[in-house]
């Protein structure tokens, strides 16, 4: 793995490469509205395998996404596969004013609850598979910050590749990929094979322990692309 370093911290505490974001807001994450998980969940019951789980993300595993991203500092964010908007309400919150963010949401109910719930947020009803045209259409070819909620671990291998692909187009250099994986997921060939693609493509991995208050327990990768 000659120039590149892997930072694998599961189940060890957390090695903090940046300072700052967590001291810096300690409020806790918005709660989603009982509506919201029950919105959350009817989607999941119409296309379970493209959803991915049958419950938002909860405060602690999102406090800890947004912790991670610096977003003082970004210029450009995007969120894909937000879903109903846990970590999406904490990055509106956190990001600098002078910065740019819009959300890629593939679930027609997903979207009309975000943009119930954030109005003045640009949604694009699509695939991230087409987030470079999105990009685009913000004057810009490149994001200093990619959150992704999306379920890498259920998608077919060329839909992971495609959207890996359109990560990697999109992210400016020295920019960070966020993305989580459940943990009970990690034994499947695809949550595996994206691993394998996190570990090879970027030049720095960091693995958080695992959020125990998730439901499943999940954990987080933070990759830098230099
Ligand atoms: C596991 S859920 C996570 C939702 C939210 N980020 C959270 O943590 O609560 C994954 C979300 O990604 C969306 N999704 C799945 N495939 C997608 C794609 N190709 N492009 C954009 N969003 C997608 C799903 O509709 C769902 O809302």
């Amino acid at each position: 793995m000659s120039n590149r370093s892997a930072v694998l911290a599961q189940g060890r505490p957390e090695k903090r490469t940046h300072a700052g974001a967590r001291s810096a807001h300690p409020r806790s994450a918005p709660r989603v509205t009982s509506s919201g998980r029950w919105e959350f969940f009817s989607a999941f019951l119409r296309e379970p395998l493209k959803v991915g789980a049958f419950w938002p993300s909860s405060p602690a595993l999102s406090q800890k996404i947004v912790d991670g991203c610096q977003l003082e500092n970004r210029e450009m964010v995007v969120e894909i596969g937000p879903g109903t908007g846990a970590f999406t309400s904490l990055i509106l919150d956190r990001m600098n004013p002078k910065s740019r963010f819009f959300a890629v949401e593939l679930n027609q109910m997903n979207v009309l609850q975000l943009r119930r719930r954030f109005p003045k947020l640009q949604v694009y009803a699509d695939s991230a598979e087409r987030l470079p045209k999105y990009l685009k259409q913000h004057s810009t070819r490149k994001a200093d910050c990619i959150v992704s909620g999306l379920a890498w671990g259920n998608m077919l291998p060329a839909t992971q590749n495609k959207i890996f692909d359109a990560v990697v187009d999109s992210l400016a250099p020295g920019g960070l990929f966020t993305t989580f994986a459940y943990v009970h997921a990690q034994v499947l060939p695809t949550s595996l094979r994206f691993r394998k693609r996190l570990f090879n493509h970027f030049s720095k991995v960091e693995v958080t322990p695992i959020v125990w208050r998730n439901l499943p327990p999940a954990f987080i990768y933070r990759c830098w692309h230099h």
